[in-house]
C-alpha cells in the first residue's frame, strides 16, 4: 500500500497520496525553509541562468565552466542535506518516504548535471536542470505549498528548448 501511493505521489494528481492535514509552521519547517531560500534556491536559479544565457554573457568557456561546476556542487552539497533531513514536514510514513524519495531523486539529478558539466554537454545540463525543476515542482505541490517567489515556475520551463 505505501508502494502504490508513494507511486501514485510521484505520478502526481492521485489525491489518495495527499498528506492528511496542511504542513504545520514550525521552527523546523522555517529551517528548511531557509536553506531553500538561501542555499539551494538561489543556486538553481543562476545554474539556469548560465546554463541558457551563459554563452552569451561570459566570455571565457574556461570561466563558465567553473562557474558551474562551482554552482553545480553547491546546489549537490545543499541537497545532500535533504538526504538526512530530520523534520520533513510530515507526520505519516508515507509522507517521510516522498520526502526522502523525491530528495534522493533530486540528488541523482544534481549527480547527473555534474557530469553533463564536467562533459561539456550543454544539451544533457540543460535537460537535466529541466527535470531538476519539476522535481522541485513536485515536490513543493505534494506538501502543498504554493513557493512564490520560486524560479521554478512555468517562466524558467518555457524558456527551456
Ligand atoms: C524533498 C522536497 C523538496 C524538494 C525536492 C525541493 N523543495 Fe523547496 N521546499 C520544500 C518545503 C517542504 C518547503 C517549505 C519550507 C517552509 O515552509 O518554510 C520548500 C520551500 C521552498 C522555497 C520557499 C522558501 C521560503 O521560505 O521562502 C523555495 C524558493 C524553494 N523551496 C525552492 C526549491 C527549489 C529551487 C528546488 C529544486 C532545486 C526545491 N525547492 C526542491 C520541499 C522541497
Amino acid at each position: 500500500m505505501r508502494c502504490l501511493a508513494l507511486a501514485c505521489a510521484l505520478l502526481l494528481g492521485c489525491p489518495k497520496a495527499a498528506p492528511p492535514t496542511k504542513p504545520v509552521k514550525t521552527a523546523q519547517m522555517a529551517e528548511l525553509g531557509k536553506l531553500m531560500k538561501d542555499q539551494i534556491n538561489p543556486a538553481f536559479s543562476k545554474l539556469s541562468f548560465l546554463v541558457f544565457h551563459g554563452e552569451d554573457m561570459v566570455e571565457d568557456p574556461a570561466a563558465l565552466k567553473i562557474e558551474l561546476q562551482s554552482l553545480a556542487a553547491g546546489l549537490r552539497k545543499s541537497i545532500g542535506r535533504l538526504l538526512v533531513w530530520k523534520h520533513p514536514p510530515t507526520e505519516s510514513n508515507e509522507g517521510r518516504d516522498v520526502f526522502f524519495t523525491y530528495a534522493s531523486s533530486i540528488d541523482k539529478m544534481t549527480g547527473q548535471l555534474e557530469s553533463a558539466i564536467a562533459g561539456d554537454d550543454v544539451q544533457s545540463a540543460a535537460r537535466t536542470l529541466e527535470q531538476i525543476a519539476k522535481t522541485c515542482n513536485n515536490c513543493h505541490h505534494f506538501f502543498r505549498l504554493e513557493i512564490k517567489d520560486s524560479v521554478v515556475g512555468p517562466n524558467v520551463i518555457s524558456q527551456l528548448p
